[in-house]
């Protein structure tokens, strides 16, 4: 009871350590008059040092810190399902919206744990993470209370940064950084600056998985992804956990520039945003898995299958992890996932990667049948097919000559 009661005022803050998270904690305690507010840290394989911080300025705070490391529960609850589907949007490996559902059930499975019903989090009321947490917060505990206090006053950064002065919240390092940036062991977006113009060429400091075309291995690598129904399981024949696979191949494909995307992105409102993606690993397992995959569905499934994909990208992308749709999608999707086994060989070199290989025990392939030596395939039997081939547009433009006599 008295713990229940105690935790009524208590208010968890999904926190990440930047500006906008950290002018949330003096606010929940003046302005929404919270007398205790718990931090959650998601640990989904951001920087050390962001994490690091985080807790600092937690402890400097005064709040009841919680560090989670999700990375392992990441990369094969949320990234492998991605992969199956080929998870993509608009030209990009979908990074963080992936993260965002993981962040909001940790952020609950805290919150359950201490008998906490109210929430905090900073996203603004511009972007696509406001509608992501606040999804995954209510579809966890439909009875939560949420409050998005950047969002509900409107807030500008040069009043959060006064804010922050005046209440004594640590502000240096959000000073410092021109760039926004988020994070995750599926990609590391970078905003902001000088890159909200169009038509301003990224700089190479915004990169730091990637080394530059220039600057990459002179030598290319040639690697060998293993899959099993759908997901990676080695890399050059050596297994790992999936987290640990995909921080291997960030390193391994970010030395030879593989996985920088610069484009324009429609966020979930139509606002255009630009954007710059580091997505080395997650760039070399997608294109390794839809390659294994050419090798294996029939043709029917890759073309029903790429519009499946779509719609569960979009679903993805706006964070509704918990859709009873995306649920049945995901029917289709394993479903022809169990054959996707097999290794694929790809090449590494300057900025590209191509691959040059591949091999399933479930291959529609036969090289006697496609082979120009054979004799097994009898030519001679295509004939009748091949005539009445295109009969329809024969007929069609038979009729429009006859039309115009
Ligand atoms: N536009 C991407 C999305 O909505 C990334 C947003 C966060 N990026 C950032 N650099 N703060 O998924």
């Amino acid at each position: 009871m008295s713990q229940t009661k105690a935790n009524q005022d208590a208010v968890l803050l999904v926190y990440s350590g930047g500006l906008d998270t950290s002018v949330c904690i003096p606010l929940m305690r003046e302005e929404y008059g919270y007398k205790k507010v718990i931090t959650v840290t998601v640990d989904v394989g951001q920087e050390h040092s962001d994490i690091a911080q985080a807790a600092e300025k937690a402890s400097f705070l005064k709040t009841e810190h919680y560090t989670v490391d999700a990375k392992e529960e990441f990369v094969e609850k949320y990234c492998w399902p991605s992969v199956k589907a080929n998870g993509d949007y608009q030209g990009y490996p979908m990074s963080t919206s992936i993260a965002r559902p993981l962040i909001a059930a940790k952020a609950v499975e805290v919150a359950k744990r201490l008998g906490v019903n109210a929430f905090a989090h900073g996203c603004t009321g511009k972007g696509n993470d406001q509608y992501r947490i606040e999804f995954g917060i209510r579809a966890q505990m439909p009875e939560a209370t949420i409050h998005a206090p950047v969002r509900e006053k409107n807030m500008t950064r040069t009043w959060e940064i006064e804010y922050a002065q005046k209440n004594n919240v640590p502000i240096q390092q959000s000073l410092e950084k021109i760039w926004s940036i988020d994070e995750n062991l599926w990609g590391r977006s970078i905003e902001g600056g000088r890159l909200e113009e169009p038509d301003f060429a990224p700089p190479e400091e915004i990169f730091q998985w990637t080394k530059s075309v220039e600057t990459s291995d002179v030598a290319a690598s040639i690697l060998k992804v293993e899959f099993k129904e759908g997901v990676p399981v080695s890399i050059n024949n050596e297994t790992a956990s999936p987290a640990q696979l995909v921080i291997k191949l960030n390193t391994l494909a970010g030395n030879h520039g593989v996985g920088r995307i610069d484009i324009m992105e429609d966020r979930m409102m139509g606002l255009k945003v630009r954007e710059n993606y580091e997505c080395p690993a997650s760039t070399v397992i997608l294109k390794a898995h839809k390659a294994l995959e050419n090798l294996v569905l029939t043709r029917d499934e890759i073309r029903f299958k790429s519009l499946v994909d779509s719609e569960w990208s979009k679903l993805a992308y706006e964070g509704l992890w918990w859709d009873p749709f995306k649920t049945n999608l995901e029917a289709f999707i394993n479903s022809s996932q169990k054959r996707v086994t097999g290794f694929v060989s790809l090449k590494l070199y300057k900025g590209s990667v191509t691959v040059v290989g591949r091999n399933s025990p479930w291959a529609l392939y036969s090289e006697d049948l496609a082979s120009f030596d054979t004799t097994t395939f009898d030519q001679r039997e295509s004939t009748g097919s091949v005539k009445n081939f295109g009969l329809q547009a024969r007929m069609f433009a038979k009729l429009l000559e006859a039309s115009q006599k």
